[in-house]
């Protein structure tokens, strides 16, 4: 079984910020996951879009080409990745020599088929989008909905593609699948948009020069956002130099993206695929966005911005991963902050797992001189893990990373109850209670060790150490079944995994 997930590819005419950071983190989460399961060979895409109106401004307005703005900022997304403890497969920029050859293939098939027409082209033109509004998008006063800026009225002669005949096609696929857009709300923001009635889109740009050539008008080049939605597909075909992917993940489990590029994603692109006979993806995933701790948009002026690099500094990546996937549940807006980090640092990371770690640990050592018991565990405790990596993949299934780590938190502090009630300290003290505190050390010990595998996507660098002082560091996630009887193993003293902060 094959498994093709990808974020969106970010615009290099500005720098990473913590959207990028959100975005790439969760599809982490959902990739590294499916590494979990020995049936899925995983392919993870992100990247970087990097033609069109925007980046030939800000390169102008820098005195630049547009080239050398994007290498110097697609480099920077790039270096965020492992920053970010990111396991993408392949970073694809739309520059690629190879993507820009296969756009122009899949286009020209577009054209062969009779998807296009020359037309005169006159509307709202957001330079920030890079779009064309449509009349019933565009605010009073002609603004955009997204950047608030005036519009301005564009006209030119253009390869025009024909969105309005797959309206038919488009409503099929919405009726028969139910999840193709999720959560639900944004299918039904999808479907009201097809409903509304389509028009036909610029596939072309006559005056801009930074973009893939028209291959057969070499005058145009094709409009940034087919350039750039067709990096999902191209990027199969030469990530692995030798080896074409294509026909092994196309077409892709899952596109992640935000609810600013929906349409895009859910009415241009199954259209474009539709048009160059290439099957849709399964599911496109539309997450919030994240707002800063007042509630408001993120903005420098306004003070309110979370600093991914900064939580990273005082915290850690891990830190950061966990924070972002805990506190916005995905699929919504959210507002966060460096204090609800810090909170949740603190009361959920040092008190909760942290704690349970250290104090498992160090009482294994204490009672039973670093050997985990060689004992039955507790069936009740167990009863409450029974089903539980089942139910994670369930819902991983479904993209819900933030349901997901409710979950295994709730046995996070279900084990920390059962620490409570077990009262080890106390059973040590009495040699008549050797079997009990035996169980209780075996049962915490599996407990902890089966939170940390399916910890393992969220928390990549934590779980690994904790792994490795239990001396179990297979990661599958049928490992992550609770066992009956366990123990044997030799534990290693640990460092704090989330010490507290001067
Ligand atoms: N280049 C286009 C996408 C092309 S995909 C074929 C683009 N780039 S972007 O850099 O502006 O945004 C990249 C991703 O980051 C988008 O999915 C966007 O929704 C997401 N985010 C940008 N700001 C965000 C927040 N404040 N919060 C959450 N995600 C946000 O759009």
């Amino acid at each position: 079984m094959a498994f093709y997930i990808t974020t969106a590819i970010s615009y290099v005419n500005g720098v990473p910020h913590l959207g990028h950071a959100y975005e790439a983190i969760a599809t982490d989460v959902i990739a590294r996951h499916m590494r979990q399961r020995h049936s899925q060979e995983v392919f993870f895409l992100t990247g970087t879009d990097e033609h069109g109106e925007p980046v030939a401004d800000a390169a102008k307005a820098e005195g630049v080409t547009p080239q050398e703005l994007a290498d110097r900022n697609a480099e920077r997304f790039r270096a965020l990745m492992p920053q970010l403890d990111v396991s993408n497969d392949f970073f694809i920029r739309t520059t690629d020599e190879e993507h820009q050859r296969r756009v122009q293939e899949v286009l020209q098939r577009v054209h062969d088929n009779g998807h296009t027409y020359k037309g005169l082209y006159e509307g709202w033109y957001c330079p920030r989008c890079a779009d064309f509004k449509v009349e019933n998008e565009i605010l009073e006063g002609n603004l955009c909905p997204i950047h608030e800026i005036r519009l301005t009225r564009e006209q030119e002669e253009n390869w025009f593609f024909r969105l309005s005949t797959f309206q038919e096609p488009l409503e099929r696929l919405y009726a028969d699948r139910p999840d193709f857009v999720m959560p639900p709300v944004r299918f039904n923001e999808a479907v009201s948009f097809i409903g509304s009635g389509l028009q036909d889109v610029s596939l072309t740009r006559a005056r801009m020069t930074w973009g893939v050539p028209v291959p057969w008008d070499p005058g145009h080049v094709f409009y940034v956002w087919f350039d750039a939605l067709l990096n999902y597909y191209t990027a199969l075909g030469y990530a692995r130099p030798g080896e074409d992917l294509t026909d092994r993940f196309w077409p892709a489990n899952y596109h992640i993206i935000g609810k600013d590029i929906l349409k895009f994603h859910t009415v241009f692109w199954p259209a474009l695929l539709m048009a160059a006979d290439l099957a849709v993806p399964q599911h496109v995933f539309v997450h919030g966005f994240l707002l800063g701790a007042d509630g408001r948009k993120m903005s420098k002026s306004l003070g309110n911005v979370l600093d991914p690099f900064e939580v990273i500094e005082q915290f850690s990546t891990d830190a950061l991963r966990f924070y972002l996937m805990r506190d916005v549940g995905f699929g919504a807006d959210g507002a966060v902050g460096m204090d609800s980090v810090t909170a949740r640092y603190e009361s959920e990371l040092a008190n909760e797992y942290g704690n349970l770690a250290s104090r498992t640990i160090a009482m294994i050592l204490r009672y039973r001189d670093g050997v985990i018991p060689d004992a039955d565990t507790d069936p009740e405790l167990a009863a409450e893990f029974a089903g539980l990596p089942e139910r994670v993949a369930e819902l991983l299934d479904g993209a819900e990373v933030t349901q997901a780590l409710e979950l295994i938190w709730q046995r996070v502090r279900r084990c920390n109850r059962f620490v409570e009630e077990r009262a080890p300290w106390q059973l040590a003290k009495d040699p008549e209670s050797a079997r009990a505190l035996d169980q209780t050390l075996a049962s915490l010990a599996e407990g902890l060790r089966v939170i940390s595998v399916l910890l393992a996507p969220y928390m990549p660098a934590s779980t690994a150490k904790l792994l490795a002082a239990l001396g179990a560091s297979e990661l599958s996630l049928p490992g992550a079944t609770f066992a009956a009887r366990t123990g044997g193993r030799c534990v290693i003293a640990l460092e704090p995994l989330f010490p507290k902060r001067g």
